[in-house]
């Protein structure tokens, strides 16, 4: 079964007959929100909100941990994580979707292993190819059938947060090699990788990161809203056809 991890602007899947919601518990405190679980074309999907499903939980409290877990206990087989990002590379502006094919950590004081050590072994996971190849895949065709133009590849930042970032340090995230940024990669993508389930991420291109073009000025709020609206009608439409598939 396929799970969909929702981020700002896809609190819920319009598309997705609903069958069920599971609030499940983990050792790991609470997740984000109940499990729902539903079908989308027909085929079982279990759908999470990042943030909480009334958008309240900032990234850098987000309970990865307990979010991760709990759908491996649903035992879903791969995950398709929908973020919205800031756009460095100057192709990447407002409304357009991005598969990331690499990751730059930047965040700090997250739980970010399952592997704690103590009267466990050490156990240290390959990290080399962030993204799952395989569910990367799936969303490219995926969106070639729904029509939809994606960037195939770029190089995820994780930032902090919640904070935006200063115009210096989009600047230096450039100069590292990161094409867009968004707070919520990490720990989300190592701690699926740590389970070992198949992982991938769509990146929703919300805004010109800070010092960027139209953000030279600062991001403007309002149309990231309406940005965001736009673009997750594209990304459902993906999603649509990634179950056909
Ligand atoms: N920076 C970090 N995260 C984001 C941004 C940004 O500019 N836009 C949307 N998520």
């Amino acid at each position: 079964m396929l799970a969909i991890i929702g981020g700002s602007g896809l609190t819920q899947l319009a598309n997705l007959e609903v069958l069920r919601r599971e609030v499940v518990r983990t050792p790991y405190g609470e997740p984000s929100g109940a499990l729902t679980f539903g079908r989308l074309c027909a085929n079982p999907v279990v759908f999470l909100a990042r943030h909480g499903y009334g958008h309240t939980i900032p990234p850098h409290r987000v309970n990865y941990q307990a979010n991760l877990w709990a759908l491996q206990q649903a035992h879903v087989t791969s995950i398709i994580s929908v973020a919205s990002v800031g756009g460095i590379r100057a192709d990447l502006g407002p409304g357009a979707l991005v598969v990331p094919d690499q990751i730059i950590d930047y965040t700090w004081g997250r739980k970010s292993t399952f592997f704690e050590g103590g009267d466990a072994p050490v156990v240290h996971v390959d990290f080399t190819e962030p993204y799952d190849a395989g569910v990367r895949q799936r969303i490219l065709a995926a969106a070639v059938a729904a029509g939809e133009a994606v960037s195939d590849g770029g190089v995820y930042a994780a930032t902090q947060g919640p904070r935006l970032e200063t115009a210096a340090e989009i600047n230096r995230l450039e100069r590292d090699g990161a094409d867009v940024v968004g707070m919520t990669g990490m720990p989300e993508a190592v701690l699926a990788r740590e389970l070992g389930i198949p992982y991938a991420a769509i990146n929703v291109v919300a805004n010109y990161a800070a010092g960027r073009a139209g953000s030279a000025n600062g991001i403007c709020f309002d149309s990231i809203e309406q940005v965001l609206l736009g673009a997750m009608g594209r990304v459902r439409r993906v999603l649509d056809h990634l179950c056909d598939a």
